[in-house]
C-alpha cells in the first residue's frame, strides 16, 4: 500500500506542535500499525532526521502503553489497541493523520507521546487493598457469587491505556476509574476499604483536572477492553453512599 501519514510532531511539552506530511509507499497489509511506524522510523532513521516518538512497549494488547489518536479515534477505527490493530484496515490510498491523546491532564512528552502518569496517582491514591494475603490461599476459603466474580475479572482487564480520556470531550477518566472501583469493590477482599478507596480516587481525579462525566458514552465506544459504561453508575453510588456517612 501507498500511505500519505499526517503526524503531529512537537519537540518537548512547550514546544509548538504541527502536523507534518510523510509519504510510506511499500506498507504490508500484514503490518501493525506500529510496525508501519517502525518502517517510516528507519527511514527517518537513515535520513538523519529525529525520528517520531511514540509509546509502546508489549505489543500485544496487555500493557496499556500505546497510545494514538488516528484519524480522531482513539486506537483507531477496530475495537482493539493501536498495537493490535493492522494496515488490512486501511487501504491503499488512505491519509491516515496520527495524533497524541488530547487532554489537559495529559501533557504532550514530545511527538505521539503523552504523560499519563496521572492515572499512576490515581492508583496509589486508593487503587489496591492493603491487607497482608500471605500465600496464595485455597480458592474456595472466600466464597464469591459468580456473578460478581466475572465482573470483578470483566473490569479488572482495563489496561490503564487512557484511550476512555482522550476520546471524552470532557477529559474525563470516569470510565477508568470506574473500572478500577468496581474491580475491588465487587468482591469481599476489597470491602474494608471501600468507601475511603472511592473518594480518595475521585479526589485525586479531580485534582489532576480530568473533567466530569455527563454520560456522552464515547468513553466505552473507544475502549479496547470493552469496559461497560454502568461502571461509572457504579462509581457514582458507591461515591454518594460513602459520602452519605461520613467518608
Ligand atoms: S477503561 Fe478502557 S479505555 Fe479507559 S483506560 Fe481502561 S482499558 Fe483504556
Ligand atoms: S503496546 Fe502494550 S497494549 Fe499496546
Amino acid at each position: 500500500m501507498r500511505l500519505t501519514l499526517k503526524i503531529w510532531r512537537q519537540a518537548n511539552a512547550t514546544a509548538t506542535g504541527a502536523l507534518k506530511t510523510y509519504q510510506l509507499d511499500s506498507v504490508s497489509e500484514d503490518m501493525s500499525f506500529l510496525e508501519m511506524l517502525d518502517v517510516l522510523n528507519e527511514d527517518l532513521n537513515a535520513k538523519g532526521e529525529d525520528p517520531v516518538t511514540f509509546d509502546h512497549d508489549c505489543r500485544e494488547g496487555i500493557c496499556g502503553a500505546c497510545s494514538l489518536m488516528i484519524n480522531g479515534e482513539a486506537h483507531g477505527p477496530e475495537v482493539t489497541t493501536t498495537c493490535q490493530l493492522h494496515m488490512r484496515s486501511f487501504n491503499d490510498g488512505d491519509t491516515i493523520t496520527i495524533e497524541p491523546w488530547r487532554a489537559g491532564a495529559f501533557p504532550v512528552v514530545k511527538d505521539l507521546m503523552v504523560d499519563r502518569s496521572a492515572f499512576d496517582r490515581i492508583i496509589q491514591s486508593g487503587g489496591y487493598v492493603s491487607a497482608n494475603t500471605g500465600s496464595a490461599p485455597e480458592a474456595n476459603s472466600v466464597p464469591a457469587p459468580r456473578d460478581k466474580a466475572m465482573r470483578a475479572f470483566n473490569t479488572a482487564t482495563c489496561i490503564g491505556c487512557g484511550a476512555c480520556v482522550a476520546a471524552c470531550p470532557n477529559g474525563s477518566a470516569s470510565l477508568f476509574l470506574g473500572a478500577k472501583i468496581t474491580h475491588l469493590g465487587e468482591l469481599p477482599q476489597g470491602q474494608p476499604e471501600r468507601w475511603d478507596r472511592v473518594v480518595s480516587m475521585v479526589g485525586q481525579h479531580d485534582a489532576e483536572g480530568f473533567g466530569g462525566c455527563t454520560n456522552i458514552g464515547e468513553c466505552a465506544s473507544a475502549c479496547p477492553k470493552e469496559i461497560p459504561l454502568d461502571v461509572i453508575s457504579q462509581l457514582n453510588k458507591d461515591l454518594r453512599t460513602a459520602l452519605k456517612n461520613g467518608h
